[in-house]
C-alpha cells in the first residue's frame, strides 16, 4: 500500500499553536504530512520564507512524520511532485468556511486526484491567526501558550530590527 501523504500548506507567517494543534490531529490519519510554506505572497510577512521554514523545521526537527518545504505556484502542482493526493486545512470558524471551500473546489477541478480535509483545531486555539499573533505582539500583548517560545523569541528579534531601522 502506497503511504498516506497529506500536505497541510499556509503563509505560516508565522507558526503559531493552532498550526501545531492540527499538525498533530493528523498523525493518527496518514503516515507522513508535508508542512508548505507558500513562498512571496504576502508582500510584506513578517519572517522570508527561509525563516518560516526553518521556524517549523526546528520545532519539527527529529521528527519522522513531517517535513517542511516551501512552494510556489499551483498548490495541486506541488501535491504531485511530493506524491500526495489530501491536502488538510484548519478551519476555525465558520467565517472560514467559504473561502476555504471555493479553494476545495477549485483544486479539485485542477486535480481530481486531489481532496481537501478540513479539521477544527483545539478550541484554545479557535481565534487564533497569524494576522492577529503578529498584531498583538507589536502592541506588546502577551502570546504566551499561544505561539512557542522560540518563535516569540524571533518575533521579538525581528521587531528589534524593524525598530531599529526606522
Ligand atoms: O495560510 P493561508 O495564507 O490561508 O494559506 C493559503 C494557501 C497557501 C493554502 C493558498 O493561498 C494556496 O494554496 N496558494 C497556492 C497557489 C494556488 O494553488 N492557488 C489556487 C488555490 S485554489
Amino acid at each position: 500500500m502506497s503511504a498516506r501523504i497529506a500536505v497541510y500548506p499556509g503563509s505560516f507567517d508565522p507558526i503559531h499553536h493552532g498550526h501545531l494543534d492540527i499538525i498533530a490531529r493528523c498523525r493518527p490519519l496518514f503516515d507522513r504530512v508535508v508542512v508548505a510554506v507558500l513562498g512571496n505572497e504576502e508582500k510584506a510577512p513578517m519572517f522570508t520564507v527561509a525563516e518560516r521554514v526553518g521556524m517549523i523545521h526546528e520545532l519539527l526537527r527529529g521528527d519522522g512524520f513531517c517535513r517542511v518545504e516551501s512552494f510556489s505556484g499551483l498548490l495541486v502542482d506541488f501535491m504531485d511532485r511530493v506524491g500526495a493526493a489530501t491536502i488538510v486545512r484548519g478551519l476555525r470558524a465558520v467565517s472560514d468556511f467559504e473561502y476555504e471551500f471555493q479553494m476545495a473546489l477549485m483544486n479539485r477541478r485542477l486535480n481530481p486526484r486531489v481532496e481537501t480535509v478540513f479539521m477544527m483545531p483545539k478550541e484554545d486555539f479557535s481565534y487564533l491567526s497569524s494576522r492577529l499573533v503578529k498584531e498583538v505582539f507589536r502592541l506588546g500583548g502577551n502570546l504566551e501558550g499561544l505561539v512557542p517560545p522560540p518563535v516569540l523569541a524571533r518575533m521579538a528579534a525581528r521587531l528589534g530590527e524593524e525598530r531599529a531601522t526606522r
